[in-house]
């Protein structure tokens, strides 16, 4: 599985269960890379979102302790999907079977953890690829990401070169499991 994260200089990664920072590059590169993926996210991150709503042309996988399961689970639209799930094992369970049934193209690697900071720590294990934004700043944090520079397991695979938008700079990285 993949992970998909925006961090600042100390792995930040939100505020007030706000982003941390809007970059429009960067949420362009998020949609582009999820796009027709399968998605697996915290409740809080979903209610983060415009409206409350699950983005579209993804299937939105919700972990949630407090939901019985099949409640507001439903198809959105021909290609948006809503589940909500009780736990980590069965969100990973729910996309694995999700692709066996209709996408025979796909693989794990078609699964993306999009936060918040509960589900990257909990996850972290399960993930191989993690395609992280970093942002040239340092801001008033109260959701990090686990620090991958000072976790011996992972390694910077690739960056691009670096980015701005309104003063704030910024590179695509992506690290691997080693
Ligand atoms: N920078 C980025 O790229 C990025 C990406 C995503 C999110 N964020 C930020 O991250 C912050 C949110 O992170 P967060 O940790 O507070 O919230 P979160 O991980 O999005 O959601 C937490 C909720 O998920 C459910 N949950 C978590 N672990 C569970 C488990 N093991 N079993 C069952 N349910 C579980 C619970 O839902 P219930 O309460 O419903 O039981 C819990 O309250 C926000 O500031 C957001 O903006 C940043």
């Amino acid at each position: 599985m993949k992970c998909i994260v925006n961090v600042t200089n100390d792995w930040g990664i939100g505020n007030g269960n706000g982003l941390l920072v809007n970059i429009p590059e960067d949420m362009k590169w998020f949609r582009t890379q999820t796009r027709e993926k399968i998605l697996i996210m915290g409740r809080k991150t979903l209610d983060s979102f415009p409206g409350g709503k699950p983005l579209k042309n993804r299937v939105n996988i919700v972990i949630s302790r407090k939901r019985e399961n099949g409640e507001n689970t439903a198809a959105v639209d021909d290609k948006t999907r809503l589940i909500y799930v009780k736990s980590i094992d069965e969100a990973i369970d729910t996309a694995h079977e999700i692709i066996d049934e209709n996408w025979p193209d796909y693989t794990d690697g078609d699964i993306f953890v999009i936060g918040g900071a509960s589900i990257y720590a909990a996850m972290l294990p399960f993930i191989d690829t993690a395609i992280v934004t970093k942002t040239d700043t340092l801001l008033p944090a109260d959701a990090f990401f686990p620090d991958l520079d000072s976790d011996p397991s992972w390694e910077m695979s690739e960056c691009s070169e670096e980015k701005e938008y309104e003063g704030l700079k910024f590179r695509f990285c992506t690290y691997k499991r080693k």
